[in-house]
């Protein structure tokens, strides 16, 4: 190989290995390059290098002398690069950001137990044709007891048993308190509501119970509520049954005894059995008529069951939670069992 054109093979070299070394964006680009220039099997210096072999004696040192400064050059353009990109990162380091650190993991949060047992039952009712209503939580003496057949002498009303609201005392504002049930509901959707009605409604109730393993001075009820021309008690057995064995498995068993509740006549404790213990976990009945003729229905036309249960005991059953007080001491040790 003729000496000219050996060197013009370096100089062609140099400048491509210039031009990717100073184009070089990351530590990637600059070590693809150093593989693709300097690399000891393949790098194109070294394919450069064995033409040397064929230059012609006289002109060997000169040519030898040439690759050796082209090789520095390139080495040099290497390390500018590797300099200049440990630069940047210093830069952003010293900014209080370092771009190559790994990101911190988010821990992800999820729905607490009463809640996805809230979103569950819902579900269940919803396949057995129930939609759901809803209702406030500050509620009126009206929707609370009066029309649910509990008169202003009733022991139920009594102060030490529900959380009255002190409100401005403009001496005709209603009195309201924190409901004590979510039988309210039934009557609120009835008021605005012809039958057939088929509701659920699932909410916050307070009472003032001293918290215990099944008692918490707030705590949630599911109710349930249907009415329609020939509805029995047969049919209320068999909405608890399906709903049950929904919940906790086809091998609970249902129990009724017999109890009383101002707004439903007859009215049942309702007790499950699932594996080896009986539990209440509410109360249900038949509307009473005085309730029905509250809200504007026929007794002689239409009939309806209702139900109320506890969401933290079902909850707390399902799952072999002992205390239902755990649901609410906010610890996450606890809670992401769920
Ligand atoms: C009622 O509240 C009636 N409204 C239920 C009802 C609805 C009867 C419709 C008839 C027709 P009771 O006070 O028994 O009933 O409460 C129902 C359920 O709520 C109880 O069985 C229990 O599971 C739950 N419960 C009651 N008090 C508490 C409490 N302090 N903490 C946790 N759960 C409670």
């Amino acid at each position: 190989m003729a000496l000219t054109e050996f060197l013009s093979q370096l100089d062609e070299l140099a400048a491509a290995a210039q031009s990717a070394f100073s184009s070089a964006a990351d530590a990637a680009a600059v070590e693809a390059a150093r593989v693709e220039f300097l690399g000891a099997k393949s790098g194109r210096l070294k394919a450069v290098q064995k033409g040397l072999g064929s230059i012609p004696a006289a002109d060997k040192p000169a040519a030898g002398q040439r690759f050796n400064a082209v090789k520095q050059q390139i080495e040099a353009a290497l390390e500018a690069a590797q300099k200049r990109l440990a630069g940047t990162a210093t830069q952003a380091t010293a900014a209080g950001c370092d771009p190559t650190t790994p990101g911190t993991p988010l821990a992800l949060g999820h729905l607490h137990p009463i809640t996805q047992t809230i979103e569950e039952l819902k579900d269940i009712m919803g396949r057995l044709g129930f939609s759901v209503a809803e209702g406030p939580e500050v509620e009126d003496e009206w929707h609370n007891f009066e029309a649910l057949n509990i008169p202003a002498a009733h022991p139920a009303r009594d102060p030490l048993e529900n959380f009255y609201l002190t409100t401005a005392s403009s001496g005709t504002a209603p009195t309201m308190l924190l409901r004590s049930q979510t039988s309210t509901v039934q009557i609120r959707v009835m008021e605005h509501t012809k039958p057939p009605v088929r509701i659920i409604s699932l909410g916050r109730v307070y009472r003032p119970d001293t918290a215990d393993a099944t008692h918490y001075p707030m705590f949630h009820q599911i109710e349930g509520l249907l009415v329609d021309r020939q509805v029995t008690m047969a049919d209320l057995k068999s909405v608890l049954r399906l709903f049950a064995a929904s919940y906790l498995g086809h091998d609970v068993h249902i129990r009724f005894r017999p109890s009383f509740f101002p707004f439903t006549e007859p009215s049942v404790e309702v007790d499950m059995q699932w594996q080896d213990r009986w539990i209440e976990f509410g109360g249900a009945g038949m509307v009473d008529p005085h309730v029905l003729r509250a809200v504007g229905y026929d007794p002689d036309e239409v009939s309806g069951f209702a139900f109320g249960l506890g969401v933290e005991r079902l909850c707390a059953r399902r799952h072999h939670v002992t205390d239902i007080r755990e649901f609410y001491k906010k610890d996450v040790r606890f809670l992401h069992q769920f």
